[in-house]
């Protein structure tokens, strides 16, 4: 396909997916917070049915909600579902990831210094640990282990930082995170499609037949949305996280994806706490503290001059040489690289001018992150890379 469609076609699909995305979260986030604010009604609401109700006021009116015990009397000729939110989330981001980690297998997804799959193997393996990740989920949540929720979410935990470990050792760092993030939002859109939506289906059902609604389908239901609320802020800091290096291109990057996990879920943790009123503020400040720690430990090393040797002396017109080299076939006015016809990111590498105006970004992708040059393609050594970093050290002088 002609890489200007496909850039189109990438660009139009994330602005769906993130929209799409923002309304079923949007939509999430607002409903965890009704039920968490309900007030006690007046008795002439109580004898309707109704268990809590509450007032607001947004965008120029008086909005009054009120959440019925069991059901309506009759059933309204509309009622609103909020299911296509998820949906279209999960369509547009499976139509997104097939577009750029299979379609663009090579590019994107098979890193050969991590393992040099075919892009079938590849295609399969990622597919295998989306559908994978979800049946063994669903096993496990139909079990006994679903009456003890910790115990459940640990394991779920485990096998997740399992799967993590498992994929960075497959894929390329992007494809890893994108995969972890992939499973993850199936887990989520899969309890909405087969669990959540049945029960409500259930309890419409009940409500027109008259009857008592079977128990057994809302403590499912409650099960899978308090997972998904915990999951909301950990997908969304992995998806994000992808224009990151620093974070996905780390050596243990599964293991800072988890550190991640369990800051941002305490995060949604606080949040869920607050709403009932037993917040604690400790919770936040651990996660706050936990983040920081977690920055300082994947921080990278500063190259620090060594006590009575004279610093390096560097000549520009090696970092010149370096950089040619490894970088201009793919930021240039006129790339050579086969794949990347146009300079990427925006970044022009030709000159030294260039070269000293970049350095900032030079140092954080070339030199710290280490995820320039792509995939090392140009093959740029260890060497260079500190050479660059003292470059810069030094003032990034071109003279
Ligand atoms: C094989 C192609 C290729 C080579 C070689 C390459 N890059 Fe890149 N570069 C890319 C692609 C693709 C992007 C855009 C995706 C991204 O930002 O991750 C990019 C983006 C960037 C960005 C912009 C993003 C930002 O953080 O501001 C910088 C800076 C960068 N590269 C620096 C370098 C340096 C320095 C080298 C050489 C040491 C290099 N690249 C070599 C393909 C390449």
């Amino acid at each position: 396909m002609d890489p200007y469609i496909t850039e189109w076609l990438n660009l139009a699909l994330r602005f769906a997916h993130v929209i799409t995305g923002i309304a079923w979260i949007g939509a999430s986030f607002y409903f965890v917070w009704l039920d968490n604010h309900l007030e006690n009604p007046p008795q002439w609401k109580k004898d309707k049915g109704i268990m809590g109700d509450l007032w607001a006021v947004h965008g120029g009116g008086f909005y009054e909600v009120a959440k019925y015990r069991h059901g309506p009397e009759k059933m309204p000729e509309i009622l609103h579902w909020f299911k296509w939110e998820a949906y279209t989330t999960w369509l547009t981001g499976f139509v997104l990831l097939t577009l750029m980690f299979y379609v663009g297998a090579d590019i994107y997804l098979i890193d050969p210094s991590v393992a040099d799959l075919s892009q079938g193997t590849a295609i399969a393996i990622g597919l295998a640990s989306i559908v994978g990740g979800w049946i063994v989920y669903d096993i496990l949540c139909r079990t006994k282990l679903a009456e003890n929720g910790l115990v459940l979410g640990l394991i779920l935990m485990g096998l997740i930082t399992a799967l993590s470990y498992y994929l960075t050792q497959t894929f390329s760092a992007r494809g890893a995170f994108m995969h972890v993030g992939a499973v993850i939002g199936t887990i989520m859109a899969g309890n909405v499609f087969f669990t959540i939506m049945p029960s409500q289906r259930a309890l419409v059902d009940s409500v027109v037949k008259g009857v008592e609604a079977d128990p057994s389908w809302g403590a499912k239901a409650k099960l899978r949305s308090t997972h998904n609320t915990y999951l909301t802020l950990p997908i969304i800091f992995i998806m994000i996280s992808n224009h990151y290096p620093m974070v996905f291109n780390h050596e243990y990057n599964w293991a800072v994806m988890m550190g991640i996990f369990v800051v941002t879920a305490l995060i949604r943790q606080y949040f869920v706490a607050r709403h009932k009123g037993n917040e604690n503020v400790l919770v936040p400040v651990a996660a706050v503290i936990l983040g920081i720690a977690l920055a300082w430990a994947i921080a990278p090393e500063k190259a620090v001059p060594v006590a009575g040797q004279a610093p390096l002396v560097i000549e520009p017109g090696k970092v010149k040489t370096i950089i040619n080299d490894r970088c201009t076939s793919c930021h240039s006015k006129a790339n050579t690289d086969e794949l990347f016809t146009a300079a990427q990111g925006g970044i022009i590498l030709d000159t030294l001018d260039d070269m000293a105006r970049m350095a900032p970004r030079i140092q954080a992708r070339a030199v710290d992150a280490k995820d320039m040059p792509f995939m090392n393609k140009t093959k740029i050594t260890d060497d260079e890379r500190a050479y660059l970093g003292q470059w810069i050290a030094q003032g990034a002088v071109i003279k």
